[in-house]
């Protein structure tokens, strides 16, 4: 896919830094935990949350003696760290087109190396010496594990409203997309207005990267996602795609929706009939508008840059997040 070569191509040095400080700071003191989260760690993963550290800093004009990706690394190690524990909580099999971890080792495994990348990456923010950068780390961990578990608190619960959505999605996934860019331009020492926009940015992006993720259940296949499609409805999650079309559907039709989601188990044929419910009654059609507000407001916060290569990439980045196949 174009896009996706042109950003690969602006960012190609970024990410060999990134993987070069993934592998430096890591500094586990035993064989396992370094082997577990090396499992998941370098089994690609698209690296969206340190790279959009290191174009933010650099954006803001970073000009450190560390290398911005260094700092990056506290980004993927915390995305991994939740990750791990989600896999464990979702009974998540598949994980970057590989088992997940508690799969080839066990639950406790994989849960304490989830912790043990958390506290790399507390480690990490400490590094930077800026208690703003540990104070937005703490958050984003506060936050994420309230919209996990308020996501588990609503497993299967067919009256999930479309608010209730948005708070789990803002809490588990664009807080840390806004972090990582709010940290770009923290460790730059940028003016709060900057600061505030670049949060902002990731913030949309990270709304819309969700409803990407969501509807790409339903609509990409396991081989090319790496994680298994149709895993939201067999765990009992409800997306966006689904709430619109419950609320939307005949009595009858969502009878039939009720029953699949309750059962959580579902052959091809009827994954196809959602699917096509989904569909007819807007669904995907909806969940599509919402998140090109989100793509829109996430380029309208980078208009107050000029036309640096950064903001061009971050630019892409936008549409990339959206119109990806995983
Ligand atoms: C997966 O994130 C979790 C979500 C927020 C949907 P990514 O899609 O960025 O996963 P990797 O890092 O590329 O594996
Ligand atoms: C996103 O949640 C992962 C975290 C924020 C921890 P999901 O459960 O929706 O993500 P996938 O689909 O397993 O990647
Ligand atoms: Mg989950
Ligand atoms: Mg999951």
């Amino acid at each position: 896919m174009y896009l996706k070569k042109k950003i690969l191509d602006a960012v190609k040095d970024d990410l060999t830094k990134i993987e070069q400080a993934l592998a430096h700071n890591l500094n586990p003191h035993f064989e396992l935990v370094r082997r577990v989260a090396g499992h998941l760690l370098f089994a690609g993963g698209k690296r969206l949350r340190p790279l959009l550290m290191v174009l933010t800093a650099r954006l803001c004009g970073y000009k450190g003696k560390r290398s911005a990706a260094d700092f990056a690394a506290i980004f993927e190690y915390l995305h991994a760290a939740t990750l791990l524990h989600d896999d464990v909580v979702d009974g998540g099999q598949l994980r970057r087109g590989q088992a997940a971890a508690h799969q080839v080792w066990d639950p406790p495994t994989a849960v304490l190396t989830g912790d043990f990348l958390l506290a790399r990456s507390l480690s990490l923010a400490a590094a930077t010496g800026l208690p703003e950068v540990i104070s937005v780390i703490a958050n984003i961990t506060e936050l994420m594990s309230q919209g996990e578990i308020r996501q588990l608190a609503h497993k299967g619960d067919v009256n999930l409203s479309e608010d209730d959505y948005m708070d789990v999605i803002r809490c588990k996934t664009a807080v840390l997309f806004r972090g990582a860019c709010q940290v770009g331009a923290l460790i730059a020492g940028a003016p709060g207005p900057q600061t505030a926009s670049l949060a902002d940015y990731g913030f949309h992006l990270g709304i819309a990267f969700q409803m990407a993720d969501d509807l790409l259940d339903y609509t990409q296949d396991t081989a090319v996602l790496g994680k298994p499609a149709g895993a939201d409805l067999r765990e009992g999650k409800l997306t966006l795609p689904v709430i619109y079309t419950l609320q939307r559907a005949t009595p009858a039709d969502r009878q039939w929706m009720v029953g699949l989601i309750q059962r959580q188990e579902f052959s091809a044929a009827e994954f196809g009939g959602l699917l096509g419910l989904l569909e007819r009654y807007g669904g995907v059609a909806y969940t599509r508008e919402c998140a090109a507000r989100h793509i829109q407001n996430a380029k309208d916060t980078l208009r107050q840059f000029g036309p640096w290569p950064e903001r061009d990439t971050l630019l892409d980045i936008v549409d990339y997040a959206w119109s990806r196949a995983a």
